[in-house]
């Protein structure tokens, strides 16, 4: 059984239930499952008790919310090196914040990333279609 630890920036909702659907998906595979608002986290030691870590935010003008902004620079002070990671998040037309995530756990905190960034489209696309691959890929890497 894995660890896994879950952490969204949301506006208005969308991402935060995209965090919800793969919080389910881990728990029903027999995982220990932690979701939050990433603007929760107040001590990045703890992320380092998780095997697991999924990161995501939604995209406004181009880029992530600045509470995952901030986040990923408390992140920074963990170890979360050869852990395992992932990027998500909803999104109206270009999604450019899950891919800038997934690359910051991949270069900057040395994770390893099994799978492509989970980008759910706010119209024509649920989470609940799209996430099982996701995690199926992700817990291909324990
Ligand atoms: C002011 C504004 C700017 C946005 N900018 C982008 C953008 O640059 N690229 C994009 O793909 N979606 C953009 N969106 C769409 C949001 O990403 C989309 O509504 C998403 O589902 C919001 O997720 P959330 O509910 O988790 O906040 C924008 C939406 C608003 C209201």
């Amino acid at each position: 059984m894995a660890k896994v630890f879950i952490a969204y920036a949301s506006r208005t909702n969308k991402t935060k239930k995209i965090a919800q659907v793969l919080k389910e998906i881990f728990e029903e595979k027999g995982h220990e499952a932690d979701m939050c608002d990433c603007k929760e986290v107040e001590n990045a030691g703890v992320l380092e008790n998780y095997d697991i870590l999924l990161f995501g935010s939604a995209t406004y003008h181009g880029d992530m919310m600045q509470p995952m902004k901030t986040f990923l620079f408390l992140a920074e002070k963990a170890n979360l090196k050869d852990k395992i990671g992932g990027a998500f998040g909803s999104y109206g037309w270009s999604g450019e914040a899950p891919q800038r995530i997934h690359d910051t756990m991949e270069a900057i905190f040395g994770m390893k990333m099994p799978a492509k960034p989970l980008k759910v489209k706010q119209v024509g696309q649920k989470p609940e279609n799209l996430a099982p691959a996701f995690v199926d890929k992700i817990l291909s890497a324990l």
